[in-house]
Parts: C-alpha cells; structure tokens; sequence
C-alpha cells in the first residue's frame, strides 16, 4: 500500500543549511527533501514549510483529508503554540514530531514540547537522519492499524 505523508516543517527551517549550521548543519531544506524522496521511493511526499503559526494550522487541517500521517518539526512554535497543540490534536491522522537537534540537551526553554502529548512519538537529535527515523516509525504505526 502506498502511504501518503506530509512533511510539514514550521519556522527559521526554511534557512536550513546557513542558519546555525554549527547546530543544524550543512544541509538545506530542499536538499533534505530531496533524500526522503530517494530513500522511501515508495511514499507519495508532501513538503509543506511555513513561518506562519496560521498557516501551519490551515496545512494541518487540509491534511486531515488528503494525507495517512504527517512528520513534523514545529520549530520554535514546539515549545509555546498551544494553536498548533489544538490543531494536531484536533485531526485523526497521526504524528511524530521530529527535531533535528536534541531539544532535551538544550537551553532549558526548549526542553518542554505542547506538541509532542498529542503526538504518536518524538524523535530528535539525529540531524536531517530524525526525519528518515519519523517517517520510517510513521510507516510503521500506519502498517500495525
Ligand atoms: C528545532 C529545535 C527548535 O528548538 C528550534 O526552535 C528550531 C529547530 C530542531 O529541528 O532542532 O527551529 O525544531
């Protein structure tokens, strides 16, 4: 069966690849989409990545309709958006939020998730490697159902 997953990835990620690469590395955004697609052949993408909170909101809603499950880096909106909390917990698919750094090895504001309770699973800390563990687990969790 062919799962269709939407990678939605939130703010600064768009910079990826000259923001902070000392944390987030080299790799840019579209480069890191690239390899999904090369690495799962068999999964129907969508990248979505916005620096709006509403946007965001809006991509997760449109994705209750059209998508099995979403792999998602909220960005900095993971450690305060109670809309995004609401937004996720709101649609049926599942999610896993992903981080490239290890957010629990951080500055102590970033240790806290709103998304993470509503979500299937966390992975982070394995650089642009915790999207290819998302979307393998998201697999997974669909293929269990
Ligand atoms: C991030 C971690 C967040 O704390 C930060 O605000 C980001 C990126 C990550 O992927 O490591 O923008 O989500």
């Amino acid at each position: 069966m062919q799962h269709k997953i939407l990678i939605l990835n939130g703010p600064n990620l768009n910079l990826l690849g000259e923001r902070e690469t000392e944390v987030y590395g080299k790799e840019t955004l579209a480069g890191i989409e690239k390899a999904l697609t090369k690495a799962f052949s068999k999964i129907r993408f969508e990248f979505r990545q916005s620096n709006v909170e509403g946007e965001l909101v809006n991509m997760i809603h449109a994705a209750r309709k059209k998508q099995d499950g979403i792999v998602f880096n909220p960005g900095a909106y993971t450690h305060y958006s109670i809309a995004l909390r609401d937004a996720v917990a709101a649609v049926s698919i599942p999610v896993v939020e992903v981080h490239l750094s290890n957010i629990h090895a951080r500055e102590d504001f970033r240790k806290n998730s709103m998304i993470a309770p509503v979500c299937i699973g966390q992975i982070s800390g394995f650089g642009i490697y915790s999207y290819h563990l998302g979307i393998a687990s998201l697999v997974r969790h669909l293929e269990k159902k």
